[in-house]
């Protein structure tokens, strides 16, 4: 076969490592891998790179990703679906593996259902975004290192805060997904997690912390620091939330300064973590052994919710229909997913033993 890669959407890291993986499981085993430039854009324009295992050899620890990315809104249109379909046959391409998020796989579900619905080019999702808002995808290639990127730098600024005795508000990515700021909130220590999913207002944010460090800081309290993790998807600015909490400040916690960070994109780069890799690495193997047993229009997910899913020949990969995906994806986003439910549940019942 000839298989084309093409990584997609925000860049996470362990990108290169599927990349790697996809180039040297795929020569092994007699394939031609192409890399396309820049993601569906590069796709429209036909620019391709070889993916010659030996050019890739070190890629597997780097961030980024040596393909390039962009947000192509021609794709979410039938005419640049159309485009595409021409460029893919234009390239001689039997199968198209698509490495990204959920904007990303949905045009490789318009692809494999519209373009070649009797399987002429099989399409492969691999779930890739630090927000890790795929449905299925258990985790996403990414996500781990981010939230390693995260706790980092809430150590970091947790030693600074100590010495002052101050509080912070830090800041994450995660658009509409708030899984960054609660795994890596727990593991920093946070005083409190705010993320989107919780349908906090801005008055009811600003009198959850402010209740928060009153409590940090009480009388005869040995606290130093208060730590606050922020979700980008919480839909209030954090100067907002700072400048309000700071007009109470005296009242609520005499003598205590507060502070914000916005982590930015600092989340979204690095060198991919061991786990990243591996995930990363495995998924890619897994890709080509689908494409050799004829799938299409699915994508491989790691550690996948039980029962969801088919099974692979690594125990912890498996593939789902990228139709299911999409719907879980959804559902993921709108807050009707029962994995959303439990997480917010489990969320409450861990925040009632924060120490803020
Ligand atoms: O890739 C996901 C993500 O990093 C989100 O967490 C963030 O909201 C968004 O992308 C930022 O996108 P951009 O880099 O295009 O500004």
């Amino acid at each position: 076969m000839k298989i084309g890669v093409l990584t997609s959407g925000g860049d996470a890291p362990g990108m290169n490592a599927a990349i790697r993986s996809l180039a040297v499981v795929g020569a092994s085993r007699g394939h031609v891998v192409v890399g396309v430039r820049d993601g569906y854009a590069g796709l429209l324009a036909g620019r391709t790179r070889s993916l010659d295992p030996d050019e890739t050899e070190g890629i597997t620890r780097q961030g980024g990703t040596i393909l390039g990315s962009s947000r192509c809104l021609e794709m979410m249109e039938p005419a640049g679906q159309e485009k595409a379909r021409a460029s893919i046959v234009n390239l001689g391409l039997d199968a198209l593996v698509v490495v990204g998020g959920n904007g990303s796989l949905t045009g490789a579900h318009a692809l494999a259902e519209k373009a070649f619905p009797r399987g002429e080019v099989k399409l492969i999702g691999l779930p890739a975004s630090i927000d890790n808002d795929v449905g299925h995808a258990g985790l996403s290639i990414g996500v781990d290192t981010a939230v390693n990127t995260i706790v980092d730098a809430c150590d970091r600024i947790s030693d600074t805060a100590r010495a002052h005795r101050r509080a912070f508000i830090v800041e994450v990515m995660g658009r509409n997904c708030g899984f960054l700021a609660m795994r890596a909130g727990i593991a920093a220590e946070a005083d409190a997690i705010l993320y989107g999913e919780a349908g906090l207002g801005e008055d009811e944010a600003v009198e959850r912390v402010r209740a928060v460090l009153r409590r940090c800081f009480a009388k005869g309290r040995a606290k130093k620091r208060a730590l606050i993790v922020k979700s980008e998807g919480l839909p209030v600015p954090i100067g907002t939330l700072k400048k309000r909490i700071q007009a109470h400040l005296d009242e609520d916690a005499p003598g205590v300064d507060i502070r914000e960070t916005v982590l930015g994109h600092v989340v979204r780069g690095g060198d991919p973590s061991a786990l990243d890799r591996t995930i990363s690495l495995r998924l890619g193997f897994a890709a080509i052994t689908a494409l050799e047993a004829g799938l299409s229009d699915v994508m491989l997910g790691w550690e996948t919710p039980f029962g969801v899913g088919r099974e692979t020949v690594d125990p912890s990969v498996r593939v789902i229909r990228l139709a299911d995906v999409l719907d879980e994806t959804a559902r993921l986003l709108d807050g009707t997913s029962p994995v959303i439910l439990r997480r917010i549940e489990m969320l409450k019942a861990v925040e009632s033993a924060l120490p803020g």
